[in-house]
Formats: structure tokens, C-alpha cells, sequence
């Protein structure tokens, strides 16, 4: 019997083990954190169910071809639960002629994931490479607009349909310059990667929209320092970006480094998840694939891992470079072992520093008084209506400000309705909904006072540094203000 902190999904059947029948039981304890032992073999069987522990995904690239091979679709179905086209979704693939779209093959991988109950991340949209000869041969505005209605071609068929697109590929250079690679897109002016990010969020609101790039692993190196300003430059400037995909394409020339868990967490500090999109490691060391799974685990924003292929037979590196998770016959590696025990061991709820741990007190509900404010969060005029908007306001003690933070993570106020995060951007309103278990309804009380969505990693935040009575509540990126900074007050 191992002894790690409880998964939410495990607290369930932990609670019914334990005669615990109640969201609101008995098992809250304040001042420590909530450790209790589980059994060894509630650990995962498979890459999927051991990610989704922690609220993360598996994938793999897949290629349309290998459809028909069932020792490749058992292990693709069986192991993974997000898939990305390996080359099907590419400019070449889906406009092989001006304004033609061709989304057979496309499509024909999208249908095989949803219709197994996987999610999609879309590769790639806008790219110097595997562009057909009618793009390679167009310069200036014309090039401009072709990107344009390429990027509203695709995203629009796939419209609410994808979790993340990598919008942009590949687009700095690789050496010492940390500037942009030599393109046709880029000769089209230095304002192509924003455009394609804004063209890509009108298209569909609903996909997450990532750079992806190669050898901006390491924190050291001037690609990723390039690549970091542009992102934290977007973010100033409100350009559309949620994500940035690591490929994490590891070899001799490129190795994995121990700074990798800094450029992930550097980057998710900009207000962007992180996504490893493209991991093979040339050799195949369990260790490497181990420490970059743990890296991903220790930073809340780091969403996922995608793996670039099933068997070292798929993989585009040949299958001597042996650098996948599976052999050719579809056995597990010694690498998959040690991503599988890496998953299994996840923190199910990374922190940055202690926090408050929930108690299920009925008795305990109270105020959360901001710091900047001395005023409450508060449901305007008592209403139980889903959607309403929170705001500050003089603190009183009716049920409108009356907040019970549950073992479920949620504040729960009037009845069966839920502090809630409508969004995951910035400036996404706090509202009241019914609640539902959402991870848009479940929130950290840090030892630094700041209270933090589960879903985005943003904090609650009074908008506009806001002070005054009616002022409204939002979600946004946090940066230690006292407009972020609560204190929960139990009755
Ligand atoms: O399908 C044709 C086949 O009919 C033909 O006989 C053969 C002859 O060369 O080519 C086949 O197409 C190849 C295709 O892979 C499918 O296997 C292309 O030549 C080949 O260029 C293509 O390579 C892909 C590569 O991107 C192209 O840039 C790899 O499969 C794919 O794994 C790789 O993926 C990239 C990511 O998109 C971006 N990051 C790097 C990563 C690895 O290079």
C-alpha cells in the first residue's frame, strides 16, 4: 500500500470505501495537508487512464496509412486519448491546389479518434515547410492571403471541433540568433505569426491556438528565449495565444536538459499552458522519457503529452533510433514502463505553494474578504441565478456572502450554487452556476492568499485593481496584487 495524496478522481471511490457518502462528509482537516493512503493497485493500466489522474492527456501522432493495421490501431486506441495528424491536416494535405480543400485524409483520422472517443490537437496550419508547389511559389500580400484563407479553410471545417491547433510552426531560426527563421512566410512581414494567430481565433473561439516549435527545449538556448519574447510580447498586446507546443524532439545533437522543467514553467508564467506535442528521444532511455514526464507533472499549466508515433517502426526517425514507447511488435518498452510509473506517481494537484486544505465542514461556510478591498464576494442582490456575475460589497453576514469550501474544491453558496469561472482567459467573468463538478468550479486557497482556478491556474481577481462596492470579479493571470489576494473567514 502506497501512501500520495488522494486524486480527485479517486476520491470517489476512496469515499465509498470508507462509509465517506457524502461530497460534504467528514473528512476535512484544516492546517494539514489531506494525505491518505491508497491502495497500490488503483494505479492506471494504461498512458491515458494514468494521465487523466491528474487531468492531463496521452497522445500520439497517427498516420492515416496505418489505419488499416490492427496490432497499430489496438495499441493507438488502447494506450492514448489525444491524436494528431502526423502529416494528414498540413498545408500540402488539405490545399494541394489554390482555394481546393481536401479533408479526406484529414477527416478520416478525426472520425477514427472522436469515434474511439479521443480528442484532436490540429497540425499545423501556417509553416515554411510541406507547403504545395502553389504557396511555395507566391511572395508577398498574395502569400499573406493565401495563409489567410488557408488558416480559415481548415480551422473553419474543423470548426469547434479541435482542442489546440499548433497555428505556427517552426517559425525561429535554429543557432544563436533567437530570431525568425528565413521564410517565405516571414518575407511577407514580421507580422505574419499574429496574423495567423488572429485569423485562427475568428475562425473557431473554441480550439486552444499554440506555437509549436523544435529546440526550444532547453531554457539555455537562444531559439527559446526568442521564441519566449514573442509570446510574452503576444500576451502584452492581447494577440490570441493559449499555448505553446514543445515538440521535444530529443537526440544527440539536441539532448534533453534539466532546465527543461524551467522553460516549461517560464513559459506557463507568461499565461499560456504548455503542451509537449512531438516527444521521441533517440535511444529510447526510460530515464529521459521519466524525468521529461515529471517536468510536464510539476507545472500545473503543463496540459499534455503527445507522443510522435506508437511503435519505433512508425516513428519518422526509422526504427533503429528505437525512440518510441513501443517495439515493432507492439511490446511495451522499458521507456513506457517508466512513463507509465511516472504518471501513476503524479501529484493530482500541484501547487505552488501550500494551500488551505478544503474542509468539508458543513458548519463551516464564511466570508471571502479581499485584501485590497476589505470587501466581500458577494451574489448580487441574492440571485440563484446561473451566470450572474460576483462582485465586491460591504461584508454582512446574510447567505450571499456565506462561502463553504467543500473536499471537492469548490465554494459552494445558496443552496447548490458554485463559485464558477465562465472562462479560462483572461478576464473570463466569476459567476454563480449550479454546481456540477467541474474543473471550472474548483479552485486552490493558497498560503499566499491567492484563490486559483483549477481549470485555467488563474486566480481570482478584482477587476481593474477595483475597490468599491459593485466592483465585478474575473479571472486573470496571477501576479501576487492585492487585488488577488482573499481570506477566506469560516464561521
Ligand atoms: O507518402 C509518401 C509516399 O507515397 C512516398 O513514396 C514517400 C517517398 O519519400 O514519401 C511519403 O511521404 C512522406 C510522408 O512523411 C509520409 O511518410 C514524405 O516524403 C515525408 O517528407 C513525410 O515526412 C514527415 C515530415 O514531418 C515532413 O516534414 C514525417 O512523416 C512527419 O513525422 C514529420 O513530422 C514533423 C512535424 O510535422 C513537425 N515537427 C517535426 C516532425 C518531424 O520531422
Amino acid at each position: 500500500m502506497g501512501v500520495k495524496a488522494l486524486p480527485s478522481s479517486a476520491y470517489g471511490r476512496f469515499a465509498a470505501l470508507c462509509g465517506v457518502v457524502s461530497a460534504v462528509g467528514v473528512l476535512g482537516v484544516v492546517g494539514a495537508a489531506l494525505v491518505v493512503p491508497v491502495p497500490a493497485d488503483a494505479a492506471a493500466s494504461t498512458l491515458a487512464a494514468a494521465a487523466q489522474q491528474s487531468g492531463r492527456y496521452f497522445g500520439t501522432a497517427v498516420a492515416g496509412g496505418k489505419l488499416g493495421d490492427q496490432a497499430y490501431t489496438t495499441i493507438a486506441n488502447r494506450e492514448f486519448d489525444m491524436i494528431t495528424a502526423e502529416n494528414e491536416m498540413k498545408i500540402d494535405a488539405t490545399e494541394p491546389n489554390r482555394g481546393q480543400f481536401n479533408f479526406s485524409a484529414g477527416d478520416r483520422i478525426y472520425n477514427w479518434a472522436v469515434q474511439n472517443g479521443k480528442r484532436v490537437r490540429g497540425h499545423t496550419l501556417a509553416w515554411h515547410s510541406q507547403q504545395p508547389d502553389w504557396m511555395r511559389s507566391l511572395s508577398g500580400s498574395s502569400l499573406r492571403q493565401a495563409m489567410i484563407n488557408h488558416i480559415n479553410g481548415v480551422v473553419g471545417h474543423y470548426r469547434g471541433k479541435i482542442y489546440a491547433w499548433d497555428v505556427v510552426n517552426e517559425a525561429y531560426a535554429d543557432g544563436n540568433s533567437g530570431g525568425r527563421r528565413d521564410s517565405n512566410l516571414q518575407q511577407t512581414g514580421n507580422d505574419w505569426i499574429e496574423v495567423a494567430f488572429r485569423t485562427a481565433r475568428a475562425a473557431d473561439p473554441s480550439a486552444k491556438l499554440c506555437y509549436n516549435d523544435y529546440n526550444i527545449d532547453n531554457w539555455n538556448w537562444a531559439k527559446t528565449q526568442g521564441v519566449y519574447n514573442m509570446v510574452r510580447d503576444f500576451k502584452q498586446r492581447g494577440v490570441p495565444i493559449d499555448c505553446v507546443g514543445l515538440q521535444s524532439h530529443f537526440n544527440g545533437n539536441s539532448p534533453y536538459n534539466s532546465n527543461y522543467r524551467t522553460t516549461i514553467q517560464s513559459f506557463a508564467a507568461l499565461g499560456v499552458d504548455v503542451q509537449i506535442t512531438e516527444l521521441d528521444i533517440q535511444g529510447g532511455s526510460a530515464t529521459t522519457y521519466a524525468n521529461v514526464v515529471n517536468d510536464c507533472l510539476a507545472v500545473p499549466r503543463c496540459t499534455g503529452i503527445t507522443v510522435w508515433g506508437v511503435r519505433d517502426s512508425d516513428s519518422w526517425l526509422g526504427e533503429s533510433a528505437s525512440a518510441l514507447l513501443f517495439d515493432r511488435n507492439g511490446n511495451k518498452k522499458a521507456a513506457y514502463n517508466s512513463v507509465l510509473n511516472a504518471l501513476n506517481n503524479a501529484d493530482p494537484d500541484p501547487s505552488p505553494s501550500p494551500t488551505v486544505t478544503p474542509t468539508s465542514d458543513p458548519g463551516g461556510a464564511g466570508q471571502i474578504r479581499g485584501a485590497a478591498s476589505g470587501r466581500c464576494v458577494d451574489v448580487p442582490n441574492s440571485s440563484t441565478a446561473d451566470g450572474t456575475q460576483l462582485q465586491l460589497w460591504d461584508c454582512h453576514s446574510n447567505p450571499n456572502q456565506q462561502w463553504a469550501y467543500t473536499s471537492a474544491q469548490e465554494f459552494r453558496v445558496l443552496g447548490g450554487k458554485c463559485l464558477d469561472a465562465a472562462g479560462t482567459g483572461n478576464g473570463a467573468k466569476v459567476q454563480i452556476y449550479s454546481c456540477w463538478g467541474g474543473d471550472n468550479q474548483k479552485w486552490r486557497v493558497n498560503s499566499d492568499d491567492s484563490i486559483v482556478n483549477v481549470q485555467s491556474g488563474l486566480c481570482l481577481d478584482a477587476a481593474n485593481n477595483g475597490t468599491g462596492n459593485g466592483t465585478q470579479l474575473q479571472v486573470y493571470s496571477c501576479w501576487g496584487g492585492n487585488n488577488q489576494k482573499w481570506t477566506w473567514n469560516r464561521g
